[in-house]
């Protein structure tokens, strides 16, 4: 089953608690605080471009790239008017540019979609080839905390004007993948309904794990942060970001 392709078109409005400019201001304060000033930046699973909005806004030379067409439909709506944004479909795993940049980008758990561990490290690997010697990686993670325990084998619904959803999740030990059952109903008059259905599965990784991968990948300096911020995370942290330096 294809996921993020009906959710594309409702994504934005169910993410409307997130708060994008805030996580540009973080990653900027980021990139600040390595002293770092990248010119040439790669946004990876950019989804619906809420965060390559704001990149492509300031000025950077923006190469964006998402596995899903319809979220990549609507990321164009908002990035088209950018000269310095590229729009493309690939896949974190295996793309491939013949360029490099000094800073790659995933934010929001995109990269606990990567639910094979080999997977990731062709990723992280792959990450590395597309960086500037001294380049920057950022992205975060939804905790191993969060998934097994708060989101896994947990139920959420969430009933709004013309959008309900149900949201059903088992969370499996032995792989350590959290298994989402997605059932929307969606309308445009208020009455009439349409259902629909997505499977999503995300891994949760252990910090010790991703930092293992990282090194293994030749990232020189890594660190973690409860995100938003540059603290050491908690037992208890739910959003993880990383940095890593090429
Ligand atoms: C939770 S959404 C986050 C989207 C966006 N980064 C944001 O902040 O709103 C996860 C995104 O990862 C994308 N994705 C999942 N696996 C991918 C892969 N292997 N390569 C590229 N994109 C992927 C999905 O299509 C989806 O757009």
């Amino acid at each position: 089953m294809n996921i993020y392709s009906r959710f594309a078109y409702i994504y934005d409005e169910l993410m409307g608690d997130f708060d994008y400019e805030n996580w540009f201001n973080y990653i900027e304060e980021i990139f600040k605080s390595y002293n770092i000033n990248p010119k040439k930046v790669l946004e990876m699973a950019c989804g619906t471009g809420n965060l390559s909005y704001y990149l492509g806004k300031k000025g950077y030379k923006l190469t964006c790239f998402d596995l899903s067409e319809d979220m990549l439909s609507k990321a164009y709506e908002k990035l088209r008017k950018f000269k310095n944004v590229k729009l493309l479909n690939q896949d974190m795993v295996n793309f491939k540019f013949s360029e490099s940049f000094d800073a790659v980008i995933s934010i929001c758990d995109s990269i606990n979609y990567i639910v094979d561990k080999e997977d990731l490290i062709k990723t992280f690997n792959n990450v590395w080839n597309h960086l500037e010697e001294g380049g920057i990686f950022i992205f975060d993670i939804n905790s191993y905390y969060k998934l097994r325990y708060i989101i896994g084998n947990n139920t959420f619904v969430e009933d709004r004007d013309h959008i309900f959803y149900a949201w059903e999740n088992y969370f499996d030990e032995n792989t350590d993948i959290c298994e989402f059952y997605l059932t929307f109903f969606v309308s445009e008059d208020g009455e009439n309904f349409v259902r629909f259905h997505e499977e999503h599965r995300e891994r949760a990784y252990k910090t010790e794990e991703i930092t293992a991968m990282l090194q293994d990948a030749g990232f020189s300096r890594i660190d973690y942060f409860s995100a938003f911020s540059f603290d050491r995370p908690s037992e208890k942290t739910e959003r993880i970001n990383f940095v890593a330096i090429k």
